[in-house]
């Protein structure tokens, strides 16, 4: 059985920070139908802690910004999109604070934070979980508006695209989304005129990650699939500092931490040890150095883990500014106020995606990308932290005011095809899914990680085709679940990361690899076309 809804004039797939910034903004004229994998809180902006740039101090210039967003991003970053993000922060703060987002003040102003890369204060906060409280007022908002349809538990498939069309006549748009009803099992389409993909990251490609359950790419997979292009898929952030704990193993320990005067200091040695990779910016260099150095500590002495230390401010500074992350490492037995915090670098961001335009335009007709999804050119070869959160609410609100600008010149949907579940049967072998979910993260953990080489990502691309070959095979025969959507996508995700790293003869910023040690002058996108 399967439904088509086509109540909706625009369909955004996501409720984080993208999905509900383009909703509210386009819901001043349209009816809005958003879907969300699980709940609607399980994305990565809930869990976001450090907080969001913006040049915000009488010190402080866009140029600072800019410059520093395109230093960490090693000059791959596109400049007219760097100017068109940070342009744009601060009414984004301000729409924010409208929104309720109680964020953190000082004597009466705004309390900056500072993370690494920034030559000033400029991250706008509240306390060390600045992510819930952006998602609680986005989806307060969103929950109050009458023309927002807000649908948890329904994880899309695919887009509906041309070919699903009843009478195709070659020439189709995207049409909104096939999805999966996860409590009845049915799959339904969620049939619209215009389609905003807010879908994440795919972090979970990798055995570490800070990264929340659902971020398997599948927003970059159902675009890849659609006929996108995506691009620079090689460069996942590592984030330097995620907890060594053996039973939480994606706990995040802001940057900020490290803002505030937190330094890095070998187990073994007792040195501080950025003073050998970095001696100027130390512990507050951009991600990909110091995660780098985590790494290359770790190899070189045989550690499991590096220490944080934040110890010698004032215990109450400390416990004023990082609530959440203390009152967490206390229930651990750690008291960060008195001693030091054992940390590792893990997958933290997808810096790649799917290409899009300063209006967030797909390649695809009808389809528009924000947020952790896409590649605007924003971030280059490494994010600049707390750049993020920022790129979702500036991209969301561009992708809905471009729909808004043109919505007469869309057409309305024909009638789709349902979902054909005739010739699938339930799985008798669920244990396929577990097994090759948990090869994928371990093969992209050991080869497609800090230090590549040519000949892991062989490896690797090896691996992903057999894999590919059995998950297809699975997924023809059997009766779709979320884990197995969710499995399809992440090896689709995981070529398109491979593809792209051995397609990149250099090293540059998050792409470090043993074979090509050296940077190119010029610096190129790798573009990935569809087949
Ligand atoms: P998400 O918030 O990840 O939301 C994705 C949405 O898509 C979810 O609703 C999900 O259910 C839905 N979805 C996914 N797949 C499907 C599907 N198949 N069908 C239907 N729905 C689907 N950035 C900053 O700028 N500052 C920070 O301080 C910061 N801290 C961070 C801390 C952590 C621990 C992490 C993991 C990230 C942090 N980041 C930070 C990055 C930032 O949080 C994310 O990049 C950003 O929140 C992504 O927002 P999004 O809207 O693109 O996606
Ligand atoms: C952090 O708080 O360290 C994460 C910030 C970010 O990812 O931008």
């Amino acid at each position: 059985m399967t439904q088509q809804s086509a109540q909706h004039d625009v369909l955004v797939i996501g409720s984080g920070a993208a999905g509900l910034t383009a909703a509210l903004a386009l819901a001043e004229e349209k009816k809005v139908l958003v879907l969300a994998k699980g709940t609607l809180t399980g994305g990565s902006t809930a869990w976001a802690q450090g907080g969001i740039a913006a040049v915000l101090d009488a010190g402080d210039t866009f140029e600072d910004h800019i410059r520093d967003t395109m230093v960490a991003g090693a000059g791959l970053n596109d400049r007219e999109t760097v100017e068109f993000v940070i342009e744009r922060a601060p009414h984004a703060i301000d729409r924010l604070i409208e929104l309720g987002v109680p964020f953190n003040k000082e004597s009466g102003a705004l309390h900056l934070t500072r993370e690494g890369g920034h030559s000033h204060r400029r991250i706008v906060h509240v306390n060390d979980a600045t992510g819930w409280a952006v998602q609680s007022a986005l989806l307060k908002a969103a929950e109050e508006n009458p023309n927002i349809t807000l649908l948890p538990g329904r994880t899309c498939v695919d887009l509906i695209t041309g070919r699903h069309e009843l009478r195709y006549s070659g020439a189709g748009q995207v049409w909104g989304a096939y999805a999966l009803n996860e409590e009845t099992g049915e799959v339904e389409a969620h049939v619209a005129r215009a389609t905003v993909l807010a879908a994440g990251g795919a972090g979970r490609c990798y055995l570490f990650s800070t990264a929340p359950r659902g971020a398997t790419g599948d927003g970059i997979a159902m675009a890849w699939r659609g006929g996108a292009r995506v691009a620079n898929m090689e460069m996942m952030q590592f984030h330097p500092t995620c907890l060594y704990n053996l039973e939480v193993k994606n706990f995040l320990i802001t940057e900020a931490v490290r803002g505030e005067g937190g330094r890095l200091y070998n187990p073994r040695t007792g040195k501080r040890f950025m003073e050998f990779y970095d001696p100027e910016r130390l512990e507050l260099a951009p991600r990909d150095v110091v995660a780098r150095a985590i790494d290359a500590e770790i190899k070189r002495f045989g550690l499991d883990y590096v220490h944080l230390d934040i110890s010698h401010q004032p215990p109450e500074f400390v416990k004023e500014h990082f609530p959440t992350i203390h009152e967490k490492l206390l229930g651990l037995g750690i008291d960060m106020t008195t001693g030091p915090i054992p940390v590792v670098p893990a997958q933290h961001y997808t810096c790649g995606g799917v290409l899009v335009d300063l209006y967030a335009r797909t390649d695809l007709p009808g389809l528009w990308a924000a947020g952790e999804c896409i590649e605007s050119g924003l971030h280059g070869a490494n994010r600049l932290a707390s750049n993020s959160l920022l790129e979702c609410f500036v991209f969301g609100e561009a992708a809905a005011r471009d729909i808004l600008s043109m919505w007469d010149e869309l057409d309305a949907p024909p009638e789709i095809r349902p979902w054909d579940a005739s010739r699938v049967t339930d799985s008798d072998e669920a244990v396929v899914i577990k097994q090759n979910w948990t090869e994928i993260r371990r093969f992209m953990w050991n080869y497609v990680g800090i230090v590549r080489t040519t000949k892991r990502l062989e490896r690797a691309a090896n691996r992903i085709r057999l894999l590919q070959s059995e998950i297809d095979d699975y997924y023809g025969s059997f009766r779709v679940t979320t884990d197995l959507i969710e499995l399809r996508n992440l090896v689709q995700a995981a070529e398109l990361i491979v593809r792209c790293a051995l397609e990149r003869k250099e090293s540059r910023g998050l792409h470090f690899t043993l074979d090509h040690p050296q940077t190119d002058s010029i610096a190129r996108d790798t573009v990935l076309l569809p087949r």
